[in-house]
């Protein structure tokens, strides 16, 4: 009988953990053809582990590009679902179909030529008054926005309260996919956000000051010193640079002030 130890090598040990993870695998369905994947995997790793390449539909991977968009059904459920599919994981038996894009109407404007009024948005997309608060998009948007509460804002041209409900919209287009009335809100709310931010939010006194400061050349000399640093020097500034903290209030500023 042999008294040699069992190895304990832990390069073994995780490769042995890999194969038992990869192991467990799920079957889903993409575009109709069935593929085991492993589980836990979003699911656009696992059309990739399936094989797809993906070169639409596919950006930041995090969930703030909107590229993403995906269609779904669970078995035994006739209802159709929609998500990101970079951040949704699979599940067993999931019948998986991309929507990178959705042919929305989308309203050619000449911007400069827009105002603040109430009705601006509506003039250009008058299907909005379709809407029956049926509240599809606000259960269909992967951003928790409330979709239907920001069309009702601008159908009562209020621009202003449309874009800041709308603030974190990543136009993924899932909201028009469920659409009844066949509402664009993303190209709407991102019309109510061009005229909020152009023509209703007063204009930032700081930022003027700063950008005459820096074409008047106030921070040339620090650039030049920058651009002659070795990469050394530049990672060991930044490494030791002083950071606003994260509970820092409005009238924070750092102990060096010489690049205010
Ligand atoms: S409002 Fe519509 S387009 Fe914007 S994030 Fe939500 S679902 Fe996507
Ligand atoms: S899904 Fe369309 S019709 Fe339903 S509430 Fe939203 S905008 Fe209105
Ligand atoms: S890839 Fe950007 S949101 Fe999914």
């Amino acid at each position: 009988m042999s008294t040699k130890k069992k190895s304990k090598n832990p390069a073994k040990t995780a490769v042995k953990e890999k194969r038992q993870i990869a192991a467990k695998l799920t079957p889903i369905y993409i575009m109709g053809k069935r593929y085991e994947v492993p589980e836990g995997l979003t699911i656009m790793k696992a059309m990739e582990y399936a094989g797809y390449i993906l070169i639409r539909g596919c950006g930041c991977r995090g969930g703030t590009c909107g590229a993403c968009g995906t269609v779904y059904r669970k078995p035994g459920d006739y209802k159709l679902q929609v998500a990101l599919a970079c951040q949704k994981t699979v599940e067993p038996d999931m019948y998986i179909a991309q929507i990178p894009f959705f042919p929305a109407n989308r309203a050619l404007y000449d911007f400069a030529g827009l105002t603040a009024a109430p009705e601006e948005v509506f003039k250009l997309y008058p299907e909005m008054f379709r809407c029956v608060a049926c509240n599809s998009c606000t259960k269909a948007c992967p951003q928790g926005i409330e979709v239907m509460d920001a069309i009702s804002a601008l159908k009562q041209g209020n621009i202003a309260g449309a874009a800041q409900l709308s603030f974190d919209c990543i136009q993924c287009g899932l909201c028009t996919s469920r659409c009844f009335g066949e509402l664009a809100q993303y190209h709407m709310f991102q019309l109510a956000r061009r005229i909020y931010g152009a023509r209703i939010v007063p204009r930032a006194e700081h930022l003027a000051e700063m950008v005459k400061a820096v074409n008047e050349g106030k921070y040339d000399r620090f650039l030049d010193e920058l651009k002659r640093a070795k990469e050394d020097e530049l990672k060991k500034l930044y490494q030791e640079r002083e950071v606003e903290p994260m509970t820092a209030g409005e009238d924070w500023k750092p102990k060096d002030t010489r690049y205010l």
